[in-house]
């Protein structure tokens, strides 16, 4: 059985180090013997520091996938969907290697970014790093708390991880991310019922709005999906807020087994539903870089090491 990188479906954390690399040497050898290395630094951290509750991932941009595994693709990989309607966009900002690192302590996720970038030295460079943070009772920056209809327990395996019907990949996670910016001073000029109005979802106490008093345009209506059978459409969202005094908005992750979940629901978000209703949350918050990846099992990382 492949195992599953321990950060896919892992709790929530207080702290995170996410680490954008671009590969700057054509040598994948080396670089998929480092990638194994780094799972041991994981592991390392994990077992010296338990109480931490660390957890890690390591994910392969869609451009970059067949320079470093030739030959073995994961069935449905496919570049990040850049997305265009009036003066919203959802841009395609590709990248090779991504790290996520979590612990429940600042300093873990510190060290180990540090030793990641030492191991990956003089073979790509670092060309993004944002620190999430868990902020108050699991809030995002807009003051709602998000992550409450995700998958729980062992369902999340199911909606996030690939199973038997791609056999080379099972155990591994198709990854989207998108770096959101929040106009701050205007989401907050909103009345708070406006804003829950745009949620679907009471702010204080965090109460579902019942289905028929969703507006077309509230973001839980929006990113609620069923298929032609009436079931849900499902993703593991792994978000967590960034920012300080002058930059403020949302790591936003999604784990899935396949990457049509994601793409279904930014299409809903950003060009609405058949009336062109789009999600009214997109008026505050703008994504500046979407990039999807593939994170193979453990096993998988390990198996093709050299
Ligand atoms: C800055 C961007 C975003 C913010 C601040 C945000 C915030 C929230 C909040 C507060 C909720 C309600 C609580 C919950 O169930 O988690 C929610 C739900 C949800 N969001 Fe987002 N979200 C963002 C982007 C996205 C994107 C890009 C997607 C997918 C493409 C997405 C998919 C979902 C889904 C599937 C739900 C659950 C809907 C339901 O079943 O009720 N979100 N989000």
């Amino acid at each position: 059985m492949a195992q599953v990188q321990k950060g896919i479906c892992a709790e929530p954390n207080l702290h995170a180090q996410y680490l954008m690399f671009n590969v700057i040497d054509d040598d994948a050898q080396v670089i998929r013997a480092k990638l194994a290395h780094i799972l041991n630094v994981f592991e390392h951290y994990d077992e010296e520091h338990y109480e931490a509750m660390v957890s890690g991932v390591i994910a392969i941009g869609s451009s970059y996938w067949s320079d470093l595994y030739p030959g073995l693709i994961p069935m449905e990989l496919a570049p990040f969907p850049d997305m265009e309607c009036d003066d919203r966009h959802a841009p395609a900002t590709p990248c090779d290697i991504f790290i996520q690192i979590r612990a429940d302590r600042a300093d873990v996720c510190f060290a180990i970014g540090s030793e990641v970038c030492e191991l990956l030295k003089g073979h790509v460079e670092l060309f993004e790093e944002v620190k999430g943070f868990r902020y108050l009772d699991g809030r995002d920056l807009i003051g709602f708390v998000d992550g409450t209809e995700n998958p729980k327990g062992m369902h999340k395996f199911d909606v996030a991880v690939v199973g038997d019907d791609d056999p080379d990949f099972v155990g591994g996670s198709y990854i989207h991310m998108q770096r959101y910016r929040t106009n701050m001073d205007r989401w907050q000029r909103v009345p708070v019922k406006q804003q829950e109005d745009i949620i679907g979802r009471t702010k204080e106490d965090n109460v579902e709005y019942a289905s028929e008093d969703k507006a077309a345009f509230a973001h839980t209506k929006r990113s609620s999906l069923k298929d032609e059978n009436g079931n849900s459409i499902e993703i593991l969202r792994q978000s967590m807020p960034y920012g300080d005094m002058t930059v403020k908005g949302l790591m936003f992750l999604s784990f899935a087994k396949s990457p049509k979940p994601f793409t279904l629901m930014l299409k809903s978000m950003m060009y609405g539903d058949e009336n062109g209703v789009y999600d009214k949350l997109l008026d505050y918050t703008v994504p500046e870089t979407g990039a999807a990846f593939f994170a193979p099992s453990l096993t998988f990382i390990k198996r093709n090491k050299d």
